[in-house]
C-alpha cells in the first residue's frame, strides 16, 4: 500500500491533497465534511479584515461542452468575523488532529500581521499561508497581488510574518507577473518554509453582449476577476516547474490552479509539489472529488512503484528544459492504424489547412494516408483524430547524433535539415 503522507515545509499531512483558500474552505463545518471525505488538509478562506461582498461574484465559460472550465471571481477574503473563524478553526482541529489547518491571512501593517497571526496559532493552526495574490480588490487597498508583484515587499511582509510565527509560513504567489522566479526568492528570502501557487489569474472572463456589460454583472456594471478552474492549470504547471527547476530555489512547493482529478494531482507532484490544493473543482463536484484522486493516485503509484509521495516530487523537473537543449535532430512521423481509423477525416482539413499538407484522401477507402516524406511529426493530427491510439507518432532513425541548438552553435554539431522547411 503506498505511503500518501507528505510534509510541505514542515506541515505534516495524511494526504497531499488539501482544499484551497476559497468557498469551500470558508466555514469550521464546511471543512469538517471535506476531511470526512478524505481532504488530507485545508487552507483556510482568507482571514483579514472582514470585507463587504458583491452579487454576483461568478463567472464561468464553457470549453469543449466541460460548463465551469474556465472559472472566474470577483469574491474578496472572508466576510465572517475574526472571532468566529478563530472559534471554528480550533473546534475543528479539536475534532480532526491530524488534518493539518492552514490559515491563510491577508492584512496590512506589521502589528496587524502580528496579532492575527498570534490569534490564528492560539486556535490552532498549524501552518499560515500568506495571500500575495489576491488579483482584485484587496490588491486595489495594497494588499494581496499589490505585494506579490512587488519583491521586496513580499520579502518584507514575509520576513515580519516568519519572525511573529511559531508555526511553518507558506507565501501563496500571484501569477500576475512574467517571470514567477524572482517571486518565489522574494518569499525564500523572507524566511519562508515554502510556497504556494498560483492564486487566480487577472482576466475578464466573457461580455453579456446584450446588456453590454462584462461578466460577472454586479447591476450594470463589472470588473477584472481571478481566473482559474481547469483551464488555468497549463500555466500553474509552468509556474511551479520554473521555481522548481530553479538551482538556487529551496523551498517546498504546494501546487495549485486547475487541478480536476489524480492525474492532473500527479503531474503537478511530478513538477516538484508536495502537496496538491484545490478549489473550482470541488466548487463544481463537490468534496467527494477526493476519493477518486486518492484511488488513482494510488493506484498510480502502485503501478510506477512508488512507495512515498516524496519518490515522486520533482521526478520530471530534470526532464524540464531550455528550448535550446532539445534534440534538433529527433525526429518523428505519424502513422495512422487503419483498423482503429473511422475516416472521419480530421486529420486530413487539420494537416492540409494547420499543418504541411501530408495526410491526403484515398480513393476507394476512408482510410487517409501520411506522406511520410513531408511529415514533420508536429502531432496536431493525433491531437483531432477523435480515436485514441489511432495515430502515433513514430521515431524515425535518420542516421543523426543528438544535436541541440545550444550545441550546435558551441560545438558545431551538425543539424538535420527539417523537412517541410521548402
Ligand atoms: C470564489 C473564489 C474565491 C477565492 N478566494 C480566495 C481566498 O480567499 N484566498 C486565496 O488565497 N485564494 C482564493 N481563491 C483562489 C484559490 O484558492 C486558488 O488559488 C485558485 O482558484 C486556483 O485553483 P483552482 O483552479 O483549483 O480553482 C479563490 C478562488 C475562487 C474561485
Ligand atoms: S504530424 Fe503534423 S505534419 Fe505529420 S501528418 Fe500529422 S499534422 Fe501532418
Ligand atoms: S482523424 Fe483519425 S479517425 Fe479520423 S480519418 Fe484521421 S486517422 Fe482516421
Amino acid at each position: 500500500m503506498p505511503d500518501l503522507r507528505t510534509n510541505t515545509g514542515g506541515i505534516h499531512s495524511p494526504n497531499p491533497f488539501w482544499l484551497a483558500s476559497a468557498p469551500p474552505a470558508n466555514s469550521g463545518l464546511q471543512i469538517q465534511r471535506a476531511f470526512e471525505a478524505g481532504w488530507g488538509g485545508a487552507v483556510w478562506k482568507t482571514l483579514g479584515i472582514p470585507i463587504q461582498n458583491v452579487s454576483s461574484r461568478f463567472g464561468a465559460h464553457t470549453i469543449g461542452g466541460v460548463r465551469g472550465a474556465g472559472f472566474s471571481n470577483i469574491e474578496l477574503i472572508t466576510d465572517r468575523s475574526l472571532d468566529i473563524n478563530l472559534r471554528e478553526i480550533t473546534e475543528t482541529k479539536r475534532l480532526f488532529p491530524k488534518h493539518p489547518i492552514i490559515v491563510s491571512l491577508m492584512v496590512e501593517t506589521e502589528s496587524e500581521w502580528r496579532d492575527i497571526i498570534k490569534r490564528s496559532i492560539d486556535a490552532g493552526a498549524d501552518g499560515l499561508e500568506l495571500n500575495f495574490g489576491c488579483p482584485h480588490g484587496m490588491c486595489e487597498r495594497g494588499m494581496g497581488s499589490a505585494v506579490g508583484q512587488e519583491p521586496t515587499v513580499n520579502e518584507r511582509i514575509t520576513g515580519w510574518a516568519v519572525k511573529h510565527s511559531s508555526v511553518p509560513v507558506l507565501v501563496k504567489l500571484t501569477p500576475n507577473v512574467s517571470n514567477i522566479v524572482p517571486h518565489g526568492m522574494a518569499a525564500q528570502r523572507g524566511g519562508a518554509h515554502g510556497v504556494s501557487l498560483i492564486n487566480t489569474i487577472k482576466s475578464i472572463i466573457a461580455v453579456d453582449i446584450d446588456r453590454f456589460v462584462p461578466e460577472p454583472r454586479v447591476g450594470s456594471m463589472s470588473t477584472n476577476g481571478g481566473y482559474c478552474g481547469a483551464a488555468v492549470k497549463p500555466i500553474a504547471l509552468h509556474m511551479v516547474a520554473a521555481l522548481a527547476r530553479e538551482r538556487d530555489f529551496k523551498l517546498p512547493i504546494s501546487g495549485i490552479g486547475g487541478i480536476c482529478n489524480w492525474r492532473d494531482a500527479v503531474e503537478f507532484i511530478l513538477l516538484g509539489a508536495s502537496t496538491v490544493q484545490v478549489c473550482t473543482e470541488v466548487m463544481l463536484r463537490g468534496y467527494g472529488v477526493v476519493e477518486d484522486m486518492i484511488d488513482g493516485l494510488e493506484q498510480y503509484m502502485r503501478t510506477h512503484d512508488f512507495s512515498t509521495i516524496d519518490q515522486m516530487v520533482g521526478k520530471a523537473v530534470p526532464a524540464c528544459g531550455e528550448w535550446g537543449e532539445l534534440d534538433l535532430n529527433y525526429e518523428t512521423v505519424a502513422k495512422i492504424d487503419a483498423s482503429k481509423c473511422i475516416g472521419c477525416q480530421l486529420c486530413v482539413a487539420a494537416c492540409h489547412d494547420g499543418a504541411h499538407q501530408c495526410i491526403h484522401p484515398v480513393e476507394g477507402t476512408r482510410v487517409p494516408t501520411v506522406d511520410e516524406s513531408e511529415c514533420v511529426g508536429c502531432n496536431l493530427c493525433q491531437i483531432v483524430c477523435p480515436v485514441e491510439g489511432c495515430i502515433e507518432l513514430v521515431q524515425v532513425d535518420n542516421g543523426q547524433a543528438r544535436a541541440s541548438w545550444n550545441e550546435h552553435m558551441t560545438e558545431g554539431k551538425p543539424i538535420r535539415p527539417k523537412k517541410g522547411a521548402h
